[in-house]
Order: C-alpha cells, then sequence, then structure tokens
C-alpha cells in the first residue's frame, strides 16, 4: 500500500519508526515563535509564523563541525539567521515579501550608532511637533483608519514621511522597523494573530510617539548586548520555488527552515495593515499581484478555481517525476472536492493541495541545488485536513524531496495540534501533528 493510501494511525506509526534524532530537550514550544518573545533582537516584530530560536541553536550545537553557511528558504522575520549571526555563522535567506526583507535587513545591521539614533528620533519629534497642524489625512489607506484613533493614526503616517526624510538607509530601516511594531502597539484591536480581530479591543491603545520612542530606545539598548557587530548574512527578496542565481551550488552546508503550511493561512493578509501603511500594497488587486504570487500556494485565496485543470497538471514537472504519490494525490483530490460539496463555504482545498505540493517541489529542487553533498535540512511543518480528509503532508515532503535527489529523510514529531476544534461543528477531530523533517543531501 502507498503512502496516500494509509490511514491516519498507520502514518504515525510509520513517523515512530523513523523516529532517530532526539529533539525531546525540547517542549512542545519549538515550532511557535513563543520563545522568541523574551529574546533581544528576535523580539523586535512580532510574527505568529514564527519559529524558536532554539531550534537554530540545538541543531546547531549538536553538529560536530560548525556549519559554514545556513540556507533559509523562507526567511520570515529572519529568526533562522538573527540566531546564526548571533553564533558568528553565515546565513543565506530568501524571502518574497518585500516588508518581511526589511524587517529581516533591520534586525541584522548591529553597526547602529545609539547616540546618532537618538538624534534622528529628536529629529522626528521635532518635526512632528512643529507641523502640528498639518493635515494629511488625504493619504489614510481605509483599512487604517479604523485601527487607530485620529491623532494617532496621524503621528504614525507622520512617523512614517519623516523616517524617509532621514537620508541614511540603516538608520531609516531601523526606525522602520520600531514604527512596524508601532503599529501592533497603538492599534485599537488587535491585527495579524494572523489576522485583524475587530471583536477585540487592546487596553492600551494609541500613544504612537511615546510607544515608537520607548521601542526605538528598547532596540537600542538590546544591541549593546550582541556578541559583536559584523553583518554575516545575505537577505535576498526571492521567491524560493526559482532558481536564485545570486546564490552559488553547493555553497550552503546546513537549512534550516519552516515553510508555509497546507492550512490555508494566507500571508498577504497577515501583512496587509503594514504594507499598506508602508505603500507596498494598496488595495485586494495588489496583495494578489504583488505579495500572494510571489509565494509559494498555500490558501485558496492564491489562484483562480478555473485556472486549474487536473489532466494538464499531471503532465507538469512534478507529477511526471512522481507517478506513485499522484496516484495518492488523485484520490485526495476527489475525496475533499467531493466533501466541499457539502460546506458552507465550498473551498476549493483539493486545489489548494495539488499547487502546494507541487510549488514545495520546485522549492526542494532548489534547496537541493544550493545544499552541498552531505549536508542536511531541517523543515518544520504541519499535517492537514482539509474538510477532514488526512494529508501527511511531512511524509509526502519526504518522498518529493527523494524525487528531486535528496538521499532520504526522518521524520520526528514535536507535538499534536488540532485538538482546540474538536469541539466546532464545522471543524474535524482529527489529530493532527507537527513534526520535524530532516532531508540528506
Ligand atoms: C512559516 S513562515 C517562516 C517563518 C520563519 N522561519 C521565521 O521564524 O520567521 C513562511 C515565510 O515564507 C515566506 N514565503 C512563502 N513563500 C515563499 C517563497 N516562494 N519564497 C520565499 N519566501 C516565501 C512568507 O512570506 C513567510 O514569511
Amino acid at each position: 500500500m502507498f503512502l496516500g493510501a494509509r490511514s491516519h494511525d498507520e502514518v504515525e506509526e510509520r513517523i515512530d519508526v523513523a523516529y532517530n534524532y532526539s529533539f525531546s530537550m525540547f517542549d512542545a514550544n519549538i515550532g511557535s515563535a513563543k520563545d522568541n518573545v523574551k529574546s533581544a533582537i528576535h523580539n523586535w516584530y512580532r510574527f505568529t509564523a514564527g519559529f524558536s530560536y532554539k531550534f537554530i541553536d540545538f541543531v546547531v550545537d549538536e553538529m560536530e563541525c560548525k556549519p559554514h553557511c545556513i540556507y533559509e528558504p523562507f526567511a520570515g522575520c529572519g529568526t533562522t539567521l538573527v540566531a546564526a549571526q548571533k553564533k558568528r555563522i553565515h546565513s543565506i535567506g530568501n524571502e518574497s515579501q518585500q516588508l518581511m526583507c526589511d524587517i529581516i535587513n533591520a534586525k541584522l545591521n548591529w553597526d547602529i550608532d545609539s547616540e546618532l539614533c537618538k538624534k534622528y528620533i529628536d529629529y522626528l519629534l521635532n518635526e512632528i511637533h512643529s507641523n502640528a497642524d498639518i493635515d494629511i489625512s488625504d493619504e489614510y489607506n481605509p483599512l487604517l483608519c479604523d485601527l487607530y484613533d485620529a491623532e494617532t493614526l496621524k503621528n504614525l503616517y507622520l512617523l512614517r514621511d519623516y523616517i524617509s526624510t532621514i537620508g541614511n538607509d540603516k538608520y531609516e530601516l531601523f526606525l522602520k522597523l520600531a514604527l512596524s511594531q508601532t503599529l501592533h502597539k497603538a492599534a485599537l484591536h488587535p491585527i495579524a494573530v494572523p489576522y485583524i480581530v475587530r471583536s477585540k479591543n487592546l487596553v492600551n491603545s494609541g500613544d504612537a510617539l511615546g510607544k515608537f520612542t520607548s521601542i526605538a530606545y528598547q532596540m537600542l539598548s538590546d544591541l549593546d548586548t550582541v556578541p559583536h557587530h559584523e553583518r554575516m548574512a545575505e537577505v535576498h527578496k526571492a521567491d524560493s520555488r526559482n532558481m536564485n542565481p545570486e546564490i552559488e551550488n553547493g555553497c550552503c552546508d546546513l537549512c534550516i527552515t519552516s515553510p508555509p503550511y497546507l492550512n490555508n493561512l494566507d500571508y498577504g493578509e497577515v501583512s496587509k495593515v503594514h504594507s499598506h501603511f508602508f505603500k507596498i500594497t494598496n488595495d485586494w488587486r495588489d496583495i494578489t499581484e504583488k505579495v500572494r504570487h510571489q509565494l509559494v500556494t498555500g490558501a485558496t485565496t492564491h489562484y483562480k478555481d478555473a485556472d486549474f485543470n487536473l489532466e494538464g497538471f499531471m503532465e507538469n514537472e512534478f507529477s511526471k517525476k512522481n507517478p506513485k504519490l499522484m496516484e495518492a494525490l488523485v484520490e485526495k483530490f476527489e475525496e475533499i472536492r467531493s466533501k466541499a460539496k457539502d460546506r458552507k463555504g465550498k473551498k476549493s482545498f483539493h486545489i489548494l493541495m495539488m499547487h502546494y505540493f507541487e510549488d514545495m517541489f520546485h522549492v526542494l529542487m532548489e534547496m537541493k541545488r544550493v545544499l552541498k553533498r552531505g549536508s542536511k535540512a531541517y523543515l518544520i511543518l504541519g499535517d492537514s485536513a482539509p474538510y477532514g480528509v488526512y494529508i501527511p503532508t511531512t511524509e509526502f515532503l519526504g518522498e518529493i524531496a527523494k524525487s528531486v535527489g535528496f538521499r532520504g529523510y526522518s521524520i520526528t514529531k514535536i507535538r499534536d495540534r488540532g485538538h482546540k476544534w474538536k469541539s466546532l461543528s464545522q471543524r474535524h477531530s482529527m489529530e493532527l501533528s507537527e513534526n520535524v523533517l530532516v532531508l540528506n543531501r
């Protein structure tokens, strides 16, 4: 019987059998960003889709020789790159969202002169106070208008505009990152957890200028704690499904990453308050073209159902190189499609699943090119169950990795997930897991 035809229990059993590496010193938090909240620099940006910096520390500390360069194809808010730099290890990251690239770059520039930066902050506050009567309301993006009170919103926009007049890229990035955090902390409702939650009010909203100043000062004092000031990471605004000509073949000897999960999380939605505010996007169409289309297909908002054709899909390189897996995927495809008919939303999770695995095939192909022979890749991944149909995502990706030339893989479960949905009638009650997939190059 092939993988896709196994029951969930059988797959779980196989995962236990594949256990050959101990992550037991970690609790279930390794796949979440909880640890990062208390760690300097890692906590400079609130990113719910991140993982723990302790995962990088653990993998590197367990290695016999310190790696020369770490590859991170989904750099996110830069956890891998920052953790590597703290350990004086080189790293190369791809991230396709401009907003995230700016955040990562700011987190990696540690040669910031505190006194100069404080002068820039004074300059910003002086400009704002001396232009108190200015009316800039025609600049506001409508999405932000009901997320902030009038004075806060105006100060946020003035900070944004005056930061861009500083004329020093490194300091502008640093202060833009402080402003990004201020957007979270001054909002009336939580934003990006993962989406805007208007049903909840934040008690401590407002005061953009006070919050911006104290965040920036805290960031400056965090820089006093870093072990050195050398920049050791390269960040590319690049789509990891494609070959990045700026990264040489075999130049990395370790990969640590967490790809998007097959769980319908729309990163374009998660970042839209920030990307609208920083003028990267302006509306839904912009988010689709400038953000979603550059990402691994992880949500039904990334494509048009009508553009998908199964017969055509079976002719692509991914399908041809994975004939056995395709049999399993087509079975799952039909099962999800038939369940979708009885569901209110009728979401095309069957199409999403096909796009997701094809995209990850290309990511793994590029990962194999970048990694040196004999090295390993560690991927934190979650399994999925769209409309209650279990997809052993981690195992499927292990098989796809083999089809692009990785020598083998093992899977280690780090936690169970999905329990909280049991009480909701429209959700499945299947037990899902979060795993580490280890690939051998
Ligand atoms: C799960 S998050 C990674 C979290 C990251 N490890 C951290 O702790 O910050 C996935 C990230 O991958 C990015 N991404 C998705 N598809 C991508 C692609 N094709 N190329 C590059 N980055 C991509 C998303 O923008 C998102 O920031």
